[in-house]
């Protein structure tokens, strides 16, 4: 086993001067929220834009529930489409498509979809297709459904007879036999005769996981491929809504999709909630990340109705009459993911596929509000009532938009008072104060609330920007024992469809392109650990942990034994220094060395997706490690604690 003892006389933190320290074992996470197409479009794995003809003006000026959607007749038919509400597959997804066919001509008369900028599909590869027809003629109808391409011409189909008189829903499967990224679907009816048409539905058959209903499986991989400790769910803003009435519920977003309530997104687009609260569990599972609810703390954005980040007063509270049901809601999402099965809401995440619990452990309340009176009435009747019925659960509070600030000292006062587990600190900064503002945490009072950085980035994605950030989280591994989480925002974007920059990853409706700041994140999500050893690493000169370019952390991940070195150097110079190893046991001969570097003005994109990579190597170790990293580079040394033992 590697044993420390304190070695070196560089004080990294006065209390605990050379002394391994515990920090926290869910240090570095992920935030996903529905933002830039992150979620319809994104993730989620419906390739059908809109549906369930749910669009709206509501959702953006321009949309309607036929948006995505054109009548089709190339053969000659006729019929017409009419959108209607009356009796509808359920009465939470209002809005269908009367289909009257008058004359099927040659090919039939239907609709077709666009998708998300044109439907990807792959030669060789089956989709699965479901609609919920309900057939209005007397006699049956000869259905076909096709994928092609700009042309017309086809690149797989299905056909089958639609009998029943009242909704139900069809599936099939496509085959496809040639490439196309940008495929339409066609939904024909090939008999005279009505019929209404819901919920058309297309997914590639492999989803992650292979689940239902499931996500896009690149980009959950490339999520996956980050290791995060956690996830915090579904946002940001998106959360606490613009608008009381825009808040996000998630009882609507659970149980069949096609009786989910959608809404705007208060980033001007849709939310099918087809990726909704089930399914953000379940991919917390999937990928091993902890979930992290966020709920509204009974009020809607402070930028509701107004210009973003104006500081418009649109705060608004659940009215005092409603915030029992909405507390009662609270409690009901800790029993959906942790309740036993006999519990009702337990009973319904059985239904839903997984009767086991989803091991809830954290919580959060409110997402960077202006701390208003009538935030803190809502706050606390909510953080009251978690405590009280469920004192397991770690509360997880907000303290505004800004390192600092009136939200700032506000929401932390407020923490104390109530004393508060953790609180949520967010931050988008240039890279300067990320270099800056290292020792920010090192005088943090260790008796105050913890802090989760539920939300942080440099304002860009060069490298210098990851390294600004790598230099900034080696300062977390340090103040591990106040930092119990951090996670960069936002997480993945859809090129042409995004609403904030920079974002970690980039995608488009067939490849994904992670930034150079994912490769830091995946570094040091890796290679994270549950105790802090201060003092292995010595840079030469005056350096200091205070240093504004350079950042060193040493951990050691209890469980294996393995201890992980890192230099991160911001710096338009080489750095030199030295880790002394003497005092482990068992030191194996060789461990792996992974760099990112390159200019610093360097990034990634669609164009040039591999401009900066890590890059690995095995490296010989000594009891005293000398090295000189390159300018502009992370250096992670991994020191495997099995490797010892082999090497014997
Ligand atoms: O991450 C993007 C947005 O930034 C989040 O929705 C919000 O919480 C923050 O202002």
């Amino acid at each position: 086993m590697f044993m420390l003892v304190q070695i070196g006389a560089q004080a990294q933190q006065k209390s605990a001067a050379g002394k391994p320290k515990k920090i926290s074992p869910d240090l570095f996470g992920i935030f996903f929220e529905d933002l830039s197409y992150a979620a319809d479009g994104g993730l989620y794995a419906e390739l059908i834009q809109n549906r369930s003809f749910e669009y709206s003006q509501a959702d953006n000026r321009e949309w309607n529930p036929m948006t995505a959607w054109k009548y089709q007749t190339d053969g000659f038919g006729y019929g017409t489409t009419l959108q209607l509400k009356l009796a509808p597959v359920h009465p939470n997804n209002p809005h269908y498509i009367l289909l009257d066919v008058q004359d099927e001509g040659q090919n039939g008369v239907g609709i077709e979809n666009a998708g998300f900028d044109g439907i990807p599909v792959r030669a060789g590869k089956t989709y699965n297709f479901s609609v919920f027809l309900n057939v209005i003629s007397a006699q049956s109808l000869q259905v076909k459904v096709a994928l092609v391409d700009r042309k017309g011409k086809e690149l797989g189909s299905s056909a089958f007879t639609a009998t029943e008189k009242d909704w139900k829903k069809y599936a099939e499967q496509i085959h496809i036999n040639f490439d196309d990224d940008s495929a339409k679907l066609v939904l024909l009816i090939k008999s005279k005769g009505k019929v209404g048409v819901d919920m058309v539905s297309l997914f590639p058959e492999v989803t992650f996981k292979h689940h239902e209903n499931g996500m896009r499986a690149d980009l959950a991989q490339m999520i996956a491929d980050i290791k995060p400790k956690f996830m915090r769910f579904p946002g940001g803003c998106l959360t606490h809504g613009d608008g009381v009435a825009n808040i996000y519920r998630w009882k609507n977003t659970i149980g069949p999709v096609e009786q989910r309530i959608e809404q705007r997104n208060i980033w001007n687009y849709h939310q099918s909630v087809g990726l909704g609260y089930f399914e953000y569990f379940q991919f917390c599972e999937d990928i091993g990340a902890k979930p992290v609810p966020v709920l509204a703390a009974g009020v809607s954005c402070q930028n509701s109705g107004g210009t973003w980040r104006i500081g418009s007063t649109g705060q608004k509270g659940i009215p005092m009459e409603e915030m029992k049901a909405y507390v009662q809601d609270v409690l009901d999402l800790i029993e959906y993911a942790n309740g036993p099965v006999t519990s009702t809401w337990g009973a319904k995440r059985a239904t839903a596929g997984h009767p086991a619990p989803f091991h809830l452990e954290y919580l959060g309340i409110g997402n960077e509000d202006k701390i208003t009176g009538v935030f803190e009435e809502r706050f606390r009747m909510i953080y009251d009532a978690v405590r009280k019925a469920h004192p397991e659960i770690k509360i997880i509070g907000t303290v505004g938009p800004s390192p600092d600030g009136e939200d700032f000292d506000k929401g932390w006062k407020l923490a104390d008072q109530l004393s508060v587990g953790i609180v949520d600190e967010h931050y988008y900064e240039k890279p300067q104060w990320f270099l800056k503002n290292t020792a920010r945490y090192d005088a943090y009072n260790r008796l105050r609330s913890k802090v989760y950085i539920g939300e942080y980035a440099s304002w860009g994605n060069t490298l210098f920007n990851a390294l600004s950030e790598a230099v900034y989280m080696t300062s977390l591994e340090r103040n591990g024992d106040v930092v119990r989480m951090a996670s960069y925002a936002p997480l993945i974007a859809r090129i042409g469809h995004t609403s904030w920059n920079p974002n970690l990853i980039y995608f488009n409706g067939n490849k994904v392109f992670p930034t150079v700041n994912y490769y830091v994140q995946q570094q040091f999500a890796t290679n994270s650990g549950d105790e802090y050893l201060p003092g292995v690493i010595k840079l030469e000169g005056e350096k200091t942990v205070n240093d504004t370019t350079t950042g060193v952390s040493c951990v050691r991940d209890v469980a294996t034994g393995d201890v992980i070195l890192k230099i991160a150097n911001a710096n338009n110079t080489s750095v030199a220094g030295a880790a002394d190893l003497s005092k482990f046991e068992k030191l194996p001969k060789l461990a792996v060395l992974t760099v990112i570097s390159g200019a610093p003005e360097a990034k990634n994109s669609a164009d040039n997706p591999q401009t900066i990579l890590p890059k690995s190597s095995v490296i010989n170790l000594r009891k005293k490690w000398y090295f000189t990293v390159p300018a502009y580079s992370l250096s992670v040394v991994r020191i495997t604690a099995g490797a010892a033992d082999k090497r014997k």
